[in-house]
């Protein structure tokens, strides 16, 4: 049975979080909002709790999770110091969407977080649920998203139930989530001593803090963004990213291009296409071209001209194409600044790469 409770997003209810985190004390696995999506947490230091979030979410095992604390000083606890470049970021995005990769100290979480790695992601989230229910639990906790394995991840309590429902202790309902997209994972790299030159900042997975807002915080360091496409051959470095994810059930294609009406013309053709070989058919666009197209399912995901709409609108979106039958989907591509980088990242995969270029 999941237990279901329902706080209040900027002050939750003392009693329901003591009663949540007891549970996360004594092993077991409870979902929980945090400014990005939902988390499914466990207590990052007993093996056999954490082994329950792989089997809930039918994760494979050689993909680690990140570990959520609710206060800077348990670093120390976990992780070699960070450096100086290190703990600017953390000045400067803590709490928040920013998960740093750290050496992580021999025997204080279970290896399965780590999935043997000799890192771990950390990251302090910027929600009152989250921050107050880590706080109380005590202990750090292992949180990968709280959807099954290659879903959307789930920004509502209602996500987290329809793919988790009966499989996790609990669920602490605290409405829908703020970014929408998952955080920024990096790894810092010193410069060689003596180089004179700044580290590099590798982005494992882009997400809710920028490249642009890392490299203002970070001027002198080199902001080395994972390829826009594929990775590199040699194996990934965050391990996650090699897998299908954020797909909805039916078949995505994207459509990118310069020209706007290139791109929504050839849209339009393939809907037609697959309307005329009897396919039920939907389209990911946004409010400003919604009018312009015709399909079964037409989502309006958001607005061009504000991407942090479309952030947070994308997941839903997603599985709104699942609820409506829809097996044939084309998704219009957004610019890659900003935020976009990440929504771009999703959508490759969410199409299992199967892209237009027009
Ligand atoms: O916003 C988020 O980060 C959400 C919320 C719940 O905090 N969590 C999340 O966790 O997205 P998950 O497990 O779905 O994604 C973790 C990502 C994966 O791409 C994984 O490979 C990478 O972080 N990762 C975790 N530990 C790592 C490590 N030690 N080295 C490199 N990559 C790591
Ligand atoms: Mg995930």
């Amino acid at each position: 049975m999941t237990v279901n409770w329902k706080v209040s997003a900027v002050s939750p209810q003392p009693a329901e979080l003591a009663e949540a985190a007891r549970v996360l004390r004594e092993g077991g696995v409870v979902a929980f909002p945090t400014e990005t999506v939902y988390g499914l947490g466990a207590d990052a230091r007993q093996t056999d709790a954490v082994m329950k979030i792989f089997s809930a979410k039918g994760r494979p095992s050689d993909n680690p999770l990140i570990v959520h604390i609710a206060n800077r000083s348990q670093i120390e606890e976990l992780a070699a110091p960070p450096d100086e470049a290190v703990s600017r970021l953390l000045d400067a995005f803590w709490p928040g969407p920013l998960t740093v990769v750290l050496p992580v100290l021999p025997g204080a979480l279970s290896q399965v977080v780590t999935a043997g790695l000799s890192t771990v992601g950390l990251r302090m989230p910027d929600h009152p649920v989250a921050l107050q229910l880590l706080a109380a639990a005590g202990c750090p906790v292992a949180a990968p998203s709280a959807n099954r394995s290659g879903r959307p991840s789930p920004t509502l309590a209602a996500h987290v139930l329809e793919d988790l429902g009966g499989r996790i202790d609990g669920i602490v309902d605290g409405g829908p989530t703020g970014v929408g997209l998952e955080s920024t994972v990096v790894e810092y790299i010193p410069a060689a001593a003596g180089s004179g030159g700044g580290g590099v900042l590798h982005v494992l997975r882009p997400g809710g803090v920028t490249a642009a807002q890392l490299r203002r915080v970070l001027p002198e360091a080199e902001v080395r963004e994972a390829s826009a496409h594929h990775e590199p051959a040699q194996a990934p470095r965050a391990p996650g990213m090699k897998y299908t994810h954020y797909a909805p059930r039916g078949v995505m294609t994207l459509v990118q291009g310069d020209a706007s009406e290139r791109v929504l013309a050839r849209l339009q053709r393939e809907l037609d296409e697959a309307h005329a070989r009897g396919e039920r058919t939907g389209v990911l666009t946004y409010r400003e071209h919604a009018d312009a197209l015709r399909a079964d399912h037409v989502v309006a995901c958001g607005s061009l001209g504000d991407l942090e709409s479309v952030a947070h609108e994308l997941y839903a979106a997603l599985r709104g194409f699942d609820e409506a039958g829809v097996g044939f989907i084309v998704a219009e591509a957004c610019p890659e600044t900003g935020l976009g980088a990440a929504i771009m990242n999703r959508l490759r995969k969410a199409a299992g790469d199967r892209v237009i270029h027009v």
